[in-house]
């Protein structure tokens, strides 16, 4: 299945958890949540937090499990090295049992039965799971689906975000925990709901909260119309209420305009929602942390914005379910675009999974449990100050049945277990080493949210994937053991060397003068099709293509070929290459052709070009090469041109990331593979672990890892 279901599985949450609610009731404006932003922390310690400790643990459901054996779990979990449990972020109804009546009683024998075996917790605002009664109290808190159809009570999540019954309901209980909380010793802060991000909001109250949200971004009518082009089939609003919620049209058509300020919207009401939750923890509970578990790659919020409400981020993270490209580089970018969506600095996984991973109608692939460890580390590699194993115990009951979790419904402690409790020692031996390390980079992926979500608005042949292309670029340089991180329009990426920003679909005016000045300043930044192609309404540009990207990419784009099966063959260097997906045919207007198509009536017409611009030069791939051996290549290249050396290729199935600070950096040599494999470093190092002297030649055995200290601190 795999492969296909597992690689839609966040899709699958958007598309059948994707809810919304419906319209009755009084004005959105009223039931929104606060504009005002919620303060976070300025700098977060996560191991200084958790106490000096490096953060592992488990996410624990002690509400399903008989009493008498929590100490039983606790011992265990302690002899584990587990010092970090998340509680109680489905447990609304535990805590309050009925309208206003609320019991944390439950809560506070776990917690104790926990903190004597030295274990401190994470509470969810349990949010994410309203209980039934609230649903039959006020019916309409429930999500309606873009047809108009509103959802039985039964899943998770399946609620409007801006209903104000739901809003009050949120305010009781979040006030409630906090207060009960907020002076025990035992509580390090609090997860805010659980993956926020959906279901979309398509209500009464939804409508007349974008409408609103609309006024204050276009102030008059006239300027909405002419920015969204309202004239094409005569769509031209008089009125702010006639203005709809996107979808569930004839033909399933949408003015695009509309629906990339929908996605703005729905994303800004999302953090609204969040804001809401932390000013009430904030307030009563002002030392104890706030974070929220995100989803790595999912893309219906723009975690750069959603972030910087909370004191660090942290992620679910299912190599063996949401893996695509690779089960390695997949979540190794993950990891990476998760601290880039937190300015770069250091996060936690929240949920690191610890066992096959099923839901009641599909499956994810059974992992080696070493791999358990391997997944550790290569958090740790990316910047994880905390990982956390999703769950303790695998549920008897419920959807989740059959995703494991380190034990299994028996209690029997078995090999995942003995894996994390051999994680565990290692960690916190670890920990005096890990603490005050980041990642440095040299290279960095731009993602451009609005691209991300003009694509899924119109999209542009079956087989186009947006991150599929960061990844491809990514894995090429991390083949060559470089680090790298991801950035975000509005932050400064003025520090790189190398910027690859894929498929600059709909770029705003700033954000091409912002890569401009990038370039100018001696930057090398990569393009690739349909760059420049919308402006920041998502509307067409009139210039001739990239638009914006013309004048840097030396390039003009006066016809192009769009493949949904046909394959095309680039040569480049006396090379070739299949590609596919889309063919920009490209014409030089100083640029210098890097590689030619195979085939077709453009035969022999460049596919893409190396431009130099003031001190910097731009890449422009005008399609979607196929195999690694072409992004090999273009690494080397680009990294030719910024003047910076990439390492040796390492043997597929391994991964070398490194993390460092004054004086010290840490390598990460990760074997994802059942077979030993041979890595060289280049530098003298010694194992962390043992002190003993490591290298040139490093022998790592199968699912194994090395973590080496390099004296002095090279380059990311
Ligand atoms: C996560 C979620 C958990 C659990 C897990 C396994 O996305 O946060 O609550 O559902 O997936 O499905």
């Amino acid at each position: 299945m795999q492969a296909g279901v597992i690689g839609g599985y966040r899709r699958w949450k958007m598309l059948f958890l994707l809810p919304l609610a419906m319209a009755i009731g009084t004005g959105a404006a009223r039931a929104q949540p606060p504009r005002k932003p919620a303060a976070p922390a300025k700098r977060f310690d996560l191991i200084r937090w958790n106490h000096g400790q490096f953060i592992y643990g488990a996410d624990y459901y002690p509400e399903a499990w008989p009493e008498r054996q929590w100490e039983q779990d606790a011992r265990r979990m302690q002899a584990a090295g587990i010092n970090f449990v998340r509680l109680g972020e489905f447990a609304w109804v535990k805590m309050e049992p009925a309208e206003g009546r609320f019991d944390f009683a439950w809560l506070d024998r776990a917690l104790q039965v926990l903190a004597a075996h030295g274990i401190r917790a994470v509470l969810g605002t349990p949010t994410a799971a309203p209980p039934a009664w609230l649903y039959a109290k006020y019916p309409d808190i429930a999500a309606v689906n873009r047809e108009g159809i509103r959802y039985r009570f039964g899943s998770r999540r399946n609620y409007s975000l801006l209903n104000p019954h739901f809003l009050a309901a949120t305010r009781a209980i979040v006030t409630a925990e906090a207060e009960h909380y907020k002076n025990n010793p035992a509580v390090l802060g609090f997860q805010i709901d659980n993956e926020l991000g959906n279901p979309y909001c398509y209500d009464h109250y939804c409508r007349a909260a974008f409408q609103a949200w609309l006024r204050r971004k276009y102030h008059r009518l006239d300027a909405l119309n002419r920015a969204w082009g309202t004239i094409f089939w005569g769509h031209t609003y008089t009125a702010w209420t006639e203005i709809p919620l996107p979808w569930n049209t004839l033909f399933g058509v949408v003015n695009p305009s509309l629906a990339l300020d929908y996605d703005r919207f729905f994303s800004q009401t999302t953090r609204r929602y969040l804001d809401f939750q932390a000013r009430i923890l904030r307030r009563i509970a002002p030392a104890k942390a706030i974070t929220t578990n995100e989803m790595g790659m999912f893309d219906a919020v723009d975690y750069s914005r959603l972030n910087t409400a909370i004191d660090f981020a942290a992620w679910d993270n299912y190599p063996m379910f949401d893996q695509r490209h690779s089960d390695y580089f997949g979540p190794a970018l993950a990891h990476d675009l998760m601290r880039g969506s937190k300015a770069g600095r250091n996060f936690m996984v929240m949920e690191e999974e610890a066992g096959l991973p099923g839901w009641t109608t599909f499956w994810g692939r059974q992992a080696a449990p070493r791999l358990y460890r391997v997944w550790a580390y290569q958090a740790i590699a990316h910047g994880a100050d905390g990982v956390c194993y999703f769950r303790w115990r695998t549920s008897r009951y419920g959807t989740e049945q059959y995703w494991q979790g380190i034990l299994d419904q028996d209690s029997v402690l078995n090999q995942r277990y003995r894996v994390i409790a051999r994680m565990g020692r290692e960690v916190r031996r670890l920990t005096p080493l890990i603490e005050g390390t980041r990642v440095a980079a040299r290279i960095a992926l731009l993602v451009s949210p609005a691209s991300r979500w003009a694509f899924h608005i119109q999209p542009l042949t079956k087989n186009f994937d947006y991150n599929r292309q960061l990844e491809r670029y990514y894995a090429a340089f991390r083949r060559r053991r470089a680090n790298v991180d991801v950035v975000f329009p509005q932050q400064d990426f003025s520090r790189y060397k190398v910027l690859v920003a894929p498929s600059l679909f709909a770029a705003s005016a700033g954000l091409a003068r912002k890569l401009t000045r990038f370039v100018a300043a001696g930057g090398v930044l990569v393009l690739t099709y349909r760059s420049g192609v919308k402006d920041a309404h998502n509307v067409f540009t009139r210039r001739t293509l990239p638009g914006r990207f013309a004048r840097l990419a030396g390039i003009a784009i006066h016809d192009y070929d769009p493949q949904t099966t046909q394959k095309q063959t680039i040569l480049m260097a006396g090379a070739r290459y299949p590609a596919g997906v889309w063919f920009d045919i490209l014409t030089p207007a100083g640029a210098r052709v890097l590689a030619t198509y195979g085939q077709n009536y453009y035969a022999g017409k460049p596919a893409a070009t190396l431009n130099r611009f003031g001190r910097g030069a731009v890449i422009y791939v005008g399609t979607e090469p196929e195999t690694d051996a072409f992004y090999d290549r273009l690494a080397l290249l680009a990294a030719k041109q910024a003047g910076i050396g990439l390492g040796a290729r390492l043997p597929a199935g391994v991964e070398e990331a490194s993390r460092k600070k004054a004086g010290e950096k840490l390598l990460f040599l990760l074997n994802y593979t059942g077979r030993p494999q041979r890595v060289r470093i280049t530098a003298a190092a010694r194992n962390a672990l043992t002190g003993g002297r490591e290298g040139p030649q490093i022998e790592l055995p199968a699912y194994g890892v090395r973590v080496l200290r390099l004296a002095g601190a090279g380059g990311g």
